[in-house]
């Protein structure tokens, strides 16, 4: 799932540059936002999470020039924002606001339509690019005529994410887009969000405050603290092998390294080679190959490819390995699977191995709860 990487740019590869910001409301007491300093990079997907009112809503609103900062310096595509017409900047970042905030008296069509009606595009091309955007996040066509009230909560956040695409900026701001919607139905939105950027490679933030969100949905997770201090800023994987600090460990929760067997692919970690011989050798070859990896069972290969495993007992009386019945190994694993997959494979396995093999079902090796647990260090 962790994903392509993002061509750089000459600024360091940074579409989005927060740089000491401070945000002080009039009034407040303490400051919202104390003094971040953020990379998002291009083509990422850069959750900000944490706790209610750690200022992840007014981050978002500083990038857009919804909020002005009190202090530092923000840069959008390597220009800083307070050179950029807002008009102009907000044409160039999608803005998902919380709470989806679809206009209520304006059909789906008229909500989708509004930034290239505001931009004087002609019908014509608006009507195609509408479209275009129903197909893209999965709406019913159908649906366009409706008015917000008349969607279920999963159909207006798609409708949400159409209006913010629609004049194809290159980077999306989200606040807390699921935060609407049922489990099953966010399930489904996150994966469709993740399916879109593979497609679309745009620069997402995101603000949640469900960390699972962020860990599923993050090419990178800063997790944020009351007062817009940055605790950590890094991939999901390394914040769960290594939390900076209680409060990132307690806010990333138990069973971190459950969690991490979702994020680590079969691929990071180094196989063994196991107890496989070619099928030509003898058993007595094959018992010695057993006995060096405390088994009762080996492996056999052909060409490469393993055909499958023989028990210590079946090859007696046999001339070559081969000669006796292979029994099919439960499931091959590719590089790509991730370690949640292997270890139920294992579990199920007579062999308590899982086997590796590459897309054309050549041998790569084995993996057994001891490689499983050295790939979560
Ligand atoms: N317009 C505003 N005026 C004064 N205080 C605000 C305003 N907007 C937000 N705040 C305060 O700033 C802090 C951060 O708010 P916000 O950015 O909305 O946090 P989050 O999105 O993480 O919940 C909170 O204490 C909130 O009450
Ligand atoms: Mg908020």
């Amino acid at each position: 799932m962790h994903r392509r990487e993002a061509p750089l740019r000459p600024n360091g590869g940074a579409a989005i540059r927060l740089a000491h910001v401070r945000k002080h409301y009039p009034g407040a007491a303490q400051a919202a936002v104390g003094d971040l300093s953020l990379d998002v990079p291009e083509g990422e997907v850069v959750v900000l999470v944490g706790p209610s009112g750690c200022g992840k809503t007014t981050v978002l609103k500083m990038v857009n020039r919804l909020v002005e900062p009190t202090a530092g310096e923000i840069h959008v595509l390597g220009e800083d924002v307070r050179s950029v017409a807002a008009p102009v900047l907000r044409r160039r970042i999608g803005y998902v606001i919380q709470q989806i905030g679809l206009f209520p008296h304006r059909t789906v069509e008229a909500n989708v339509a509004t930034v290239p009606r505001l931009l004087g595009w002609d019908r014509r091309r608006i009507r195609d690019r509408v479209a275009e955007l129903v197909e893209l996040v999965g709406l019913d066509p159908a649906l366009l005529q409706r008015y917000p009230s008349e969607l279920s909560g999963g159909q207006q956040q798609r409708v949400g994410v159409a209006r913010a695409l629609a004049a194809d900026p290159p980077i999306l701001l989200m606040d807390e887009p699921y935060s609407a919607v049922d489990p099953i139905v966010r399930a489904r939105l996150q994966d469709e969000l993740l399916a879109l950027q593979r497609r679309l490679h745009k620069t997402i933030v995101l603000v949640t405050h469900d960390v699972d969100e962020a860990i599923k949905l993050g090419d990178r997770v800063a997790i944020l603290n009351v007062g817009g201090v940055l605790a950590q800023y890094a991939p999901p994987a390394e914040l769960l092998r290594a939390p900076a600090d209680d409060f990132v460990a307690a806010f990333l929760g138990s069973e971190r390294g459950l969690k991490l067997l979702s994020l680590v692919t079969v691929g990071q970690v180094a196989s063994i080679e196991g107890p496989v011989v070619d099928g030509d050798v003898t058993p007595g070859e094959a018992a010695a190959v057993m006995r060096r990896f405390g088994v009762d069972w080996v492996g056999v290969r052909a060409g490469g490819r393993l055909v499958g495993w023989v028990a210590d007992r079946d090859l007696d009386g046999r001339r070559r390995v081969a000669d006796a019945p292979a029994q099919p190994f439960n499931a091959a694993l590719r590089p790509d699977t991730t370690l949640r997959e292997a270890l139920d494979v294992l579990i199920n396995s007579r062999t308590r191995v899982a086997v590796l093999v590459d897309d054309d079902h050549r041998y790569l090796g084995m993996l057994t709860v001891d490689q499983i647990a050295e790939g979560l260090r």
